[in-house]
């Protein structure tokens, strides 16, 4: 029997970032495999049976796998340099309430299953929650195996090498029917717990989302031999598009706009660039407003590559409509639970994926930090333990109704 943070201790040191801090663990590199293995194992010990889907995320059975089960879990990976809680609390949690269950001599009366999504941070591969959004028909087969990581390896060739058929990537119905209800731990992400002064809370919404790539095409040219005046710099209207998200998302209500990823190419330092992509994530209550933050920061955007002679293309890489997660589910886990607040989230989760087709519910443990995609991310041992304790005491009801 495991705490849920001796399970995160026992992976403490896989996929430390020493450049960056905290952890680079992405979907199919060699640490994220190396968090699968241990995750098999662990599952294994506790008399899981293991599979792994056409899309590359695990699932551990708990009792013959079928129809209407009852799934938990979350991902390993994370963003580069991120915290050691955002996915894998979620992950170890489902281990320790199983655990917690099994001393009990508790037997499930459904289908209860583990889950573990692959690259749900988008770290490598760009596009967020790709396991669950490919398992689902979020996006396309053809899309996800033309994504490309920093090295220029595809993602077929990445799910190739992890020993998975890129030609049967794709919509999985048959595994999607499987799941009755889906429930995700997650490490909160803000400050609202530490306000509420609460350990454990469950979810209501996510913010409508998406990412956008920009890229800028001008003319690579000296640094030193080209007079200002000739210059057609992609790095002016780059820097135009990061100011104007800001000014963009700060004029309408509830929206965040953030630019945390820019690439020149070539990117030298006496080098003018001759394109420059950058990634632009926008998020607001619903579609109305994400769309009109990004219209207004694309519009400036626009002008500012009009002005210094550059091409503009804007690519939409992955987006989200609000996701509100099934009242009455969360109704059961506050009876369950007691009273327990609701909070809604700004970041995404393969919950938020899952919940346009089957009941989905989240609960969130306090982090006294408040900061998140961070090595700072943090939360004490005793609010882990408050949310195994939670997730079991979900479990236990809903795998015997
Ligand atoms: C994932 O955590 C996201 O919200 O981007
Ligand atoms: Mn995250
Ligand atoms: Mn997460």
């Amino acid at each position: 029997m495991s705490t849920a943070t001796e399970l995160l201790t026992a992976i403490k040191d896989v996929g430390t970032d020493p450049a960056r801090g905290g952890y680079s663990r992405h979907g199919f590199d060699t640490s994220e495999l190396e968090l699968r293995e241990w995750f098999t194992a662990e599952a294994g010990k506790r008399g899981l049976e293991v599979e792994v889907d056409r899309n590359g995320n695990i699932w551990a059975w708990w009792g013959t796998p079928g129809p209407d089960a009852l799934v938990t879990g979350s991902h390993l990976d994370s963003v580069p340099g991120g915290g050691a809680f955002d996915g894998p609390l979620g992950v170890v949690s489902s281990l320790a309430a199983v655990d917690v269950l099994q001393a009990k001599g508790f037997q499930p009366s459904r289908p209860l299953a583990l889950m573990v999504f692959a690259e749900e941070e988008g770290g490598r591969f760009g596009v967020p929650c790709l396991g669950s959004r490919l398992l689902s028909g979020a996006t396309p087969a053809d899309v996800a195996l033309n994504l490309k990581d920093n090295a220029g390896n595809t993602f077929a060739d990445a799910v190739k090498a992890a020993g998975l058929d890129p030609s049967r990537i794709g919509k999985d119905s048959e595994a999607l029917s499987r799941i009755g209800r889906f429930v995700e731990l997650h490490v909160e992400q803000g400050r609202a717990l530490i306000d509420l002064d609460a350990p454990v809370a469950v979810a209501t919404s996510i913010l409508a989302h998406g990412r956008w790539r920009f890229r800028f095409t001008g003319e690579g040219n000296h640094a030193g031999a080209t007079p200002m005046g000739i210059r057609r710099d992609p790095m002016l209207p780059a820097s135009q598009l990061i100011l104007s998200a800001r000014w963009a998302a700060s004029s309408v209500d509830g929206a965040r706009a953030t630019v945390g990823r820019i690439v020149p190419t070539p990117g030298g330092t006496n080098v003018i660039a001759s394109a420059v992509d950058v990634w632009l994530d926008a998020r607001a209550p619903n579609d109305g407003r994400t769309r009109s933050v990004v219209e207004r920061i694309t519009a400036a955007a626009t002008q500012a590559a009009r002005d210094e002679g550059c091409e503009l293309t804007v690519t939409e890489e992955s987006y989200g409509d609000t996701v509100h997660f099934d009242a009455s589910l969360r109704d059961e886990l506050s009876e369950i639970l007691g009273t327990v607040p609701a909070l809604p989230t700004g970041a995404g989760h393969d919950a938020g994926i899952l919940a346009a087709h089957v009941p989905t519910a989240m609960l969130f443990v306090r982090n006294p930090t408040g900061i998140s995609h961070a090595p700072e991310e943090h939360a004490e041992p005793d609010d882990c333990e408050a949310g195994v304790e939670a997730l079991a005491k979900v479990l236990e009801k809903l795998a015997a109704e």
